[in-house]
């Protein structure tokens, strides 16, 4: 594994690989601490978007085995603006063992991978989120001890997250049913994508929450209006109310089902108070499990 750009470039098995690396890892910080594999490497973390959950994670990954981060706010390098990101990739390249970066756009991520010589980890762009989507499927192997024959439902907008779950289903053996309103659905060619990956599971999606939600084990949903949408935000707000997350639509889950949402959740829209909050949520855990599965990605790329 050179770089963690896209779950599309890996297999089931460097997913799995990962997957496991990851129960080892947190198991071991669990019971006292990791060991310092990563004593003496150092990780750029470059941002264009604001983030909590993805520079606190990689940056404690780091920290936890023994390595070093260093955060780049977006106004600090003006990636794209001040410097090209090629020039970027190669000065920092000099610098740092690996690279971590959140962009606008997902073109950056890959000029990153070519004109640099250090490893590079998508931490989001606009077409997707990849760690968020390896960490989520660590957190569904914890609550339901496989992954395999599990259907996925994803309510909402067919975005970045979207893109990666559906991705990360279809590899790992898991149903996606997506719901979302038309044209803000992914793409007819995201779907052939996912069903090439997919063996022998359903990769589909419409306009009906209940529908993409009957018999599900997992329920997902991310924000209406992601980072660099805000125009649009009230246009949304319109459309979107159907799909929220309530207890309502839960119940139309099975009664076991886990709740998941990437964060940051806006309450009351996406997904209720109650659901957040109550005994289906995993959301907090979820949150955690980005630091755990990192730490894999970080072990695998760095060392
Ligand atoms: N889920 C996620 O990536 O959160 P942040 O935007 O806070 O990093
Ligand atoms: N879809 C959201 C995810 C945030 C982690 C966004 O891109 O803003």
């Amino acid at each position: 594994m050179k770089h963690f750009l896209s779950i599309a470039d890996h297999t089931p098995d460097e997913l799995h690989n990962l997957l496991d690396l990851a129960v080892q890892l947190k198991d071991e910080w669990r019971r006292g601490g990791n060991k310092p594999i990563l004593k003496g490497k150092s990780l750029a973390l470059v941002f264009q978007k604001p983030s909590l959950r993805t520079r606190v994670s990689f940056e404690m990954g780091m920290v936890h085995l023994g390595g070093y981060a260093l955060y780049l706010s977006p106004n600090e390098i003006k990636m794209g603006g001040r410097e090209s990101v090629p020039d970027v990739a190669r000065v920092l390249s000099g610098y740092v063992d690996g690279i971590m970066a959140r962009v606008f756009d997902h073109e950056h991520i890959l000029q990153l991978a070519e004109y640099g010589s250090v490893p590079i980890i998508n931490g989001l762009s606009d077409y997707n989120h990849p760690a968020q989507a390896l960490a989520d499927m660590l957190t569904a192997l914890e609550y339901k001890g496989k992954l395999a024959g599990l259907k996925m439902a994803y309510v909402g907008d067919g975005n970045n997250v979207t893109r990666s779950l559906l991705f990360a289903a279809a590899k790992l053996g898991m149903h996606f049913s997506a719901a979302a309103p038309a044209g803000y659905q992914l793409s007819e060619d995201d779907l052939a994508l996912g069903r090439q990956f997919a063996q022998d599971t359903l990769v589909e999606q419409g306009t009906d929450p209940v529908t993409a939600v009957t018999d599900a084990d997992i329920i997902y949903t991310d924000v209406w209006t992601s980072m660099g949408q805000e125009a649009e935000t009230q246009k949304r707000l319109q459309l979107f109310p159907p799909y929220q997350i309530n207890q309502a639509l839960v119940a139309k889950a099975k009664p076991d089902c886990i709740v998941m949402h990437c964060l940051p959740a806006h309450r009351g829209e996406e997904i209720t108070d109650e659901v957040a909050d109550g005994p289906n949520s995993v959301l907090f855990p979820q949150a955690e499990n980005r630091m755990h599965a990192q730490k894999a990605i970080l072990a695998a790329l760095l060392t």
